[in-house]
């Protein structure tokens, strides 16, 4: 039987074997769950097997099993890789199995919430003294800026929601726009305001919800408003009007919420800062880290302006928590109790990036996106519909059978293996999406990509 140390170098040398050739290898994964399972699906051990035995198993299957989106040249969804020291500092956090609940189980982890918290405020442009939460993804940050948002206009309204529920409770509406992203609705449904019940705001071309519109829709609300903007659309890229759109929910008493899961992080290039120009207007604000921070899964911090109403919206103490009078209680501000460090992986990442490390990161990215647009829209067998301002590209086949031709690209795309990319819909057309996100892509990888795609066209 191997020896604890013994044990952990092997996984360790399994995990640098696995990165050291992931550039290397076919992007897409080399079995199916047939194939997985055969390898996998043993009987139920009654004794249990070797140690060895087992993580060997894992990492055999893992290395066919997995898709290498920690690898350059995987551009499928919005997801990164992990840069180094994060995926060191999440051993140290699986090392040291610390329960992230209350600063009593994890001083470590308390502090480190608290720094990191601190850095990532000054990175977004947004006030040292909002208040942050380190979620499991945008997901859950989206449902706890709006639950945040759900008692605050609700006890502006004198209603206390985390007593007595939505049940006869003074009427919330909630402004989304035409674009927002799917897990704001999915918020919404779990909070009790229903995905549908809400009010949509007319987009632009490029996906980005006028001002305008929601003026003349607030004009015709009144009571406790909740509005929900984006600052990156998952296909284009494209941001909402921020500082137009806080003065007109000011203007409004609304509360704004911000989706920026990666787009937030324009804030801290010197050249795409611009782009979420007012951020610091919004009253709660969800983003990942999980994907252009460069951490390993699963990784996503929340913001709110308003920590009593973060922390009222979130605990229920009990008689055996013991909370901390004067340091940070990492359950405050989540939905979870018991939990992992999340922020310590973040915390490596941006100490080891810095702020120009990091600014250097999301410029790479978005110069990356604009040099693949360019190689493609060179070929008049393709177009690009979205205008490159971030990360984001939308490709198309032009022509006949346009759709089904794109559709053909996307799926001849992932089978040749260079790269990994997956399909959309963008105002009824196919087209194939691609975000550059991974701070270990290079210019080569790129050119390999748009050599890849002119391939299967
Ligand atoms: C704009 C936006 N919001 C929310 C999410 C959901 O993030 P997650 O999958 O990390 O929960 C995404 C994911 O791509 C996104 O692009």
């Amino acid at each position: 039987m191997p020896t604890r140390p013994d044990l952990l170098k092997r996984a360790a040398d399994h995990a640098v074997a696995y990165l050291d050739t992931i550039a290397d290898r076919h992007v897409g994964a080399m079995a199916t769950g047939d194939e997985l399972r055969r390898q996998l699906a043993v009987p139920l051990p009654d004794a249990g097997d070797a140690e060895e035995v087992v993580i060997d198993a894992l990492a055999m299957a893992g290395a066919l099993g997995t898709v290498a989106t920690q690898g350059p040249r995987y551009f499928g969804f919005v997801v990164g890789g992990s840069v180094p020291a994060a995926t060191a500092a999440d051993w140290l956090v699986s090392a040291w199995d610390q329960n992230a609940g209350v600063y009593v189980l994890s001083p470590i982890v308390s502090v480190v919430e608290d720094v990191t918290a601190g850095w990532l405020k000054e990175l977004a442009g947004l006030p040292a003294g909002w208040s942050t939460g380190f979620v499991t993804g945008c997901q859950a940050a989206n449902f706890t800026a709006l639950a945040t948002a759900r008692h605050h206009v609700l006890n502006q309204a004198g209603w206390d929601v985390e007593a007595n529920g939505l049940y006869g409770a003074p009427w919330v509406h909630v402004v989304c726009s035409d674009e927002s992203h799917y897990t704001i609705f999915n918020a919404l449904k779990l909070l009790g305001f229903g995905a549908d019940r809400v009010t949509r705001v007319a987009t632009d071309e490029q996906g980005r919800m006028r001002a305008d519109a929601l003026a003349t829709t607030l004009e015709s609300l009144t009571g406790p408003t909740i509005v929900c903007a984006q600052a990156g659309n998952v296909n284009t890229g494209a941001f909402d009007p921020i500082d137009d759109i806080a003065t007109v929910t000011s203007a409004h008493g609304a509360w704004l919420h911000v989706d920026g899961a990666f787009g937030l992080w324009a804030a801290a290039s010197p050249t795409r800062a611009h782009l979420v120009n007012g951020i610091a207007r919004a009253d709660s604000v969800a983003t990942d880290a999980h994907k252009w921070i460069n951490v390993p899964y699963d990784s996503g911090v929340v913001f709110t302006a308003h920590p009593a109403s973060h922390r009222r919206a979130m605990t229920l103490s009990a008689a055996y928590i013991i909370e901390s009078a004067r340091e940070r209680d990492p359950h405050e501000f989540v939905p979870e109790e018991s939990r992992r460090g999340r922020a310590v992986p973040i915390y490596a990442a941006i100490r080891t990036m810095g702020r120009e490390g990091f600014g250097a990161l999301i410029d790479r990215c978005c110069t990356l996106a604009t040099h693949l647009a360019t190689r493609l829209r060179a070929d008049d067998r393709l177009e690009i519909l979205n205008e490159v301002v971030l990360n984001q590209v939308l490709i198309r086949v032009r022509g006949a059978e346009a759709d089904a031709r794109t559709k053909q690209m996307v799926e001849r795309l992932q089978q040749e293996g260079t790269c990994w990319a997956s399909g959309t819909t963008w105002h009824g057309m196919s087209a194939l999406r691609l975000s550059v996100s991974n701070y270990s892509t290079t210019e080569k990888d790129i050119d390999r990509t748009a050599d890849a795609i002119l391939k299967v066209v």
